[in-house]
């Protein structure tokens, strides 16, 4: 009986890269990340904020938990933004995923995947929720892999054509060619009609005179201290939407106008209180709106927990580990 019981516990199951993608399509993330912005909406879902360990001069570790449902789950991932000059990935993490109510492990994942499909979903669910309703072509302002993910939500979500705009010319060409979508300027990018920016956070891609009545901004890649790709005088003049007040506004692209006094926690709605019909989206046909994403525990775990379902249904085979 306790050999049993061991066994159990010692053994678990891991999604690499390529599995988590076999598991979890764009449409079925999208559905998975729209439900945990409401279960976190309704306090079903839980996340505590997340903790950075410094690793000086190289980078930092961020630890993601979240609960919902009956699962438990830690993503642990780093960002060594420096890692590229000795051919290593800047970004490198594990989920690990928990049974709630035993604490048993049950699945381990590529972070990586994990976080490109959480991020790509809530670009279109954003979309959908603050885009005017025949807002259709897509700029996509940083083409890397976390911009190629949201475009392809996007396009999953029914949106598209988009112009893809990145200083890696071969980049933004692959992900035209495989979207249907044309490579274009910053200027073209910024004329669609929903505005993804997804660059590194170091440079203002998007100025208040950039702003064109009626468009959606998501705004993901600012996702920690010292990021910004919108000017402060840009971020000002919308009508402001984030993931989760907490982060955005000490770590994302609303930090510089809360900063500077300009917007308070009055002047930004919640994403998961559009979704639950408790808090009012776009204002007009004409208001420009921003969404700022700084990336939920709680995406993760939607991702996560859709990724066990597909592997107890047999839909994908995982890696087994004795610990
Ligand atoms: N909000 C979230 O949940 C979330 C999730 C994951 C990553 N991120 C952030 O998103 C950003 C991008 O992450 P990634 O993994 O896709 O990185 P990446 O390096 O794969 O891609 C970034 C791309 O931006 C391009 N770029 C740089 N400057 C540009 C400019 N001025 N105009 C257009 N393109 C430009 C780069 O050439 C590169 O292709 C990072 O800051 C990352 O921390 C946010």
């Amino acid at each position: 009986m306790r050999a049993a019981s061991c066994h159990a516990v010692s053994e678990i199951s891991v999604l690499d890269r390529n599995a988590v993608f076999a598991a979890v399509s764009p449409a079925a993330a999208i559905d998975a990340v729209r439900e945990a912005f409401l279960a976190h909406h309704r306090g079903e879902w839980v996340m505590p904020s997340k903790v950075y360990l410094q690793s000086p001069p190289h980078g930092d570790f961020r630890a993601m938990p979240a609960r919902g449902g009956d699962l438990a789950m830690l993503k642990w991932i780093s960002s060594f933004p420096g890692n590229g000059s000795s051919g290593l990935p800047s970004v490198i993490g594990v989920v690990i995923v928990n049974d709630a109510r035993t604490s048993v492990p049950l699945l381990m994942l590529d972070a990586g995947a994990v976080t490109a499909l959480r991020t790509g979903a809530v670009a279109a669910i954003a979309a959908r929720a603050l885009a005017r309703p025949d807002a259709r072509t897509v700029g996509l302002i940083g083409c890397g892999v976390n911009g190629a993910w949201a475009a392809r939500c996007l396009a999953t979500a029914g949106y598209g054509p988009g112009v893809c705009c990145d200083p890696r010319a071969d980049v933004a060409s692959a992900l035209a060619e495989e979207l249907g979508w044309r490579v274009g300027s910053r200027a073209q990018a910024l004329a669609c009609d929903i505005v993804c920016c997804v660059t590194p956070g170091h440079e203002i891609v998007v100025d208040a005179g950039d702003l064109r009545p009626g468009t959606h901004l998501n705004m993901l890649g600012a996702d920690g201290p010292g990021k910004a790709e919108a000017s402060i005088g840009a971020v000002a003049s919308c009508a402001l939407f984030c993931d989760e007040w907490a982060q955005a506004s000490h770590g994302g692209e609303l930090t510089g106008v809360v900063e500077a006094g300009l917007v308070g926690r009055d002047a930004v709605t919640d994403l998961g209180a559009v979704l639950a019909g408790d808090a009012a989206g776009r204002p007009g046909p004409e208001s420009v709106t921003l969404f700022d994403s700084t990336g939920l525990a709680i995406q993760d775990l939607a991702i996560a927990a859709a990724a066990l379902a597909a592997h107890r249904a047999g839909r994908v085979a995982a890696q087994t580990v004795r610990l």
